[in-house]
């Protein structure tokens, strides 16, 4: 095991520039491709709620929690919790799980990810009416279609991670983060001018409380984890770029309120354009039951054809547009979740990063060729990773922190960029929710899970 040189691993150049890159992090398919289809799925504004909830009370103490952490030790999630475990030869376990979700949440978010690219071609095509190189492109079923464009996507993530901290990631996504914003509100506005749009905002704002239950909770908070990239160290590893002079209270507030918005935006986004589509002639409810059709591929199958409804060349803009907007947000998030891994390697095993990036870029993206002809393993690849692991990993991480590492050790790494932290409330609160709170809930959430699945 070789040590690396801080220099080799490199820091953060701004203050934007890492709260950017982390936002960015958050800020992805999670955001507008998740977060609507969960909230179709779920009884609308109910579960809006509880998921505001779970990223407010469990998702913003946790990033406070990683980002210490992080900057803290200056190292990847495995080295991170070595250096703090005081010998503990368990502690380091957390890591190791963040480095294994890290591998195979990337292997299905690439998958996911080219089809936002086969479909910028699909509705290209469909516009020049080259009808079956648009019927190829757009079938998210095949295997061989799946794993090239997959394979692409995968191919931009390495680039990109190659490039190191500063000049690779926080570059990008400063460029890319102003574009996605942008063409989101344009999306938006014009999507809000079509007949149906009125009645998908009411499914957003009305909540159906009647849809409650284990189930939900569990899928709100593994959606809040996995929009704020929390709970497998993603944000240790940005945290650990950061300098000693950067606010990270504030900063973790600023992460998660660009990442809440922006899940909000999207959703008055996809969830009228659904009804758009409906509008115009699409099935999106169930006959047979009365409920919305949802899906992993809701997006992919509705939005589609809304384009086509709308037609011509402003279809086609929209369409493109629409799935460039999605690539991109999916492009500044897998390169996080890519680097959790690399800094890994690097970190603990002294390979430098270029070399890293190949290797473990080109393991996950083995990975990824199977799930793109086998997309039955997402679900499960969700299930066990995402919705279990995710929340697994941030109780861990809570509990690490609360009663190993010991909260007044982390007020030391907060009180650097933050002095009047001490005696501000904010502290105090701050340490029952880590310490109590975000254990307790997300343990019940945990058993209850567990618990459905015995009886
Ligand atoms: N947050 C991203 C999204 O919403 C996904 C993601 C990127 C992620 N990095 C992560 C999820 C780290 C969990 C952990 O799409």
């Amino acid at each position: 095991m070789t040590p690396t040189t801080s220099s080799e691993r490199g820091t953060w150049n701004s203050k934007i520039g890492f709260i950017l890159a982390a936002a960015g992090s958050a800020v992805g398919l999670g955001n507008i491709w998740g977060f609507p289809t969960q909230v179709a799925d779920n009884g609308g504004a109910a579960f809006i709620l509880i998921y505001l909830l779970c990223c407010l009370i469990i998702g913003f103490p946790v990033m406070i929690a990683e980002l210490a952490i992080g900057r803290r030790t200056q190292k990847n999630p495995v080295g991170a919790l070595k250096a703090l475990s005081k010998g503990n030869s368990f502690i380091p376990l957390i890591g190791y799980w963040g480095v294994i979700c890290g591998v195979m949440i990337l292997s299905f978010y690439v998958v996911i990810s080219g089809w936002t690219l086969a479909y910028v071609f699909e509705e290209l095509f469909y516009f020049f009416q080259f009808e079956s190189a648009a019927n190829y492109v757009g079938d998210l079923g095949n295997g061989l279609k799946n794993a090239v464009f997959t394979l692409f996507f995968m191919g931009l993530t390495i680039l990109i991670v190659t490039g190191g901290v500063s000049k690779g990631i926080e570059r990008a996504t400063k460029l890319l983060m102003p574009v996605l914003i942008g063409i989101l509100f344009i999306l938006i506005f014009y999507i809000f001018t079509l007949d149906g749009a009125k009645e998908g905002l009411l499914m957003f704002f009305k909540p159906d409380f009647s849809t409650i239950d284990g189930n939900l909770l569990l899928s709100a908070m593994g959606q809040a984890f996995f929009s704020l990239s929390l709970g497998m160290g993603a944000l240790i590893t940005y945290g650990s770029y950061l300098n000693k002079k950067q606010n990270i209270v504030e900063s973790a507030a600023y992460i998660t309120i660009f990442d809440v918005g922006i899940a909000v935006v999207a959703g008055l986004l996809v969830i009228p354009a659904m009804f758009v589509a409906q509008a115009g002639g699409v099935q999106i409810f169930n006959p047979e039951t009365g409920a919305l059709f949802s899906s992993v591929t809701l997006v992919f199958d509705v939005l589609p054809e809304m384009f086509h409804n709308i037609g011509g060349f402003v279809g086609m803009l929209l369409g493109i547009t629409f799935f460039i907007l999605l690539g991109l947000a999916a492009l500044t998030s897998s390169i996080s979740l890519l680097e959790v891994p690399v800094a890994y390697v690097i970190d603990e095993h002294g390979v430098n990063r270029k070399k890293a990036s190949w290797i473990v870029g080109g393991f996950v993206g083995i990975i990824s060729v199977i799930v793109s002809f086998e997309l039955s393993l997402i679900d499960y690849f969700v299930m066990i990773f995402n919705e279990i692991g995710l929340p697994l990993g941030g109780l861990a991480i809570s509990v690490f922190l609360g009663y190993f590492w010991k909260s007044e050790n982390a007020l030391l790494e907060l009180e650097q960029g933050n002095e009047s932290i001490r005696d501000s409330g904010f502290y105090t609160l701050w340490v029952i929710l880590i310490k109590y709170i975000s254990p307790v809930l997300i343990g019940l959430v945990l058993l209850t899970t567990i618990w459905s699945f015995l009886t």
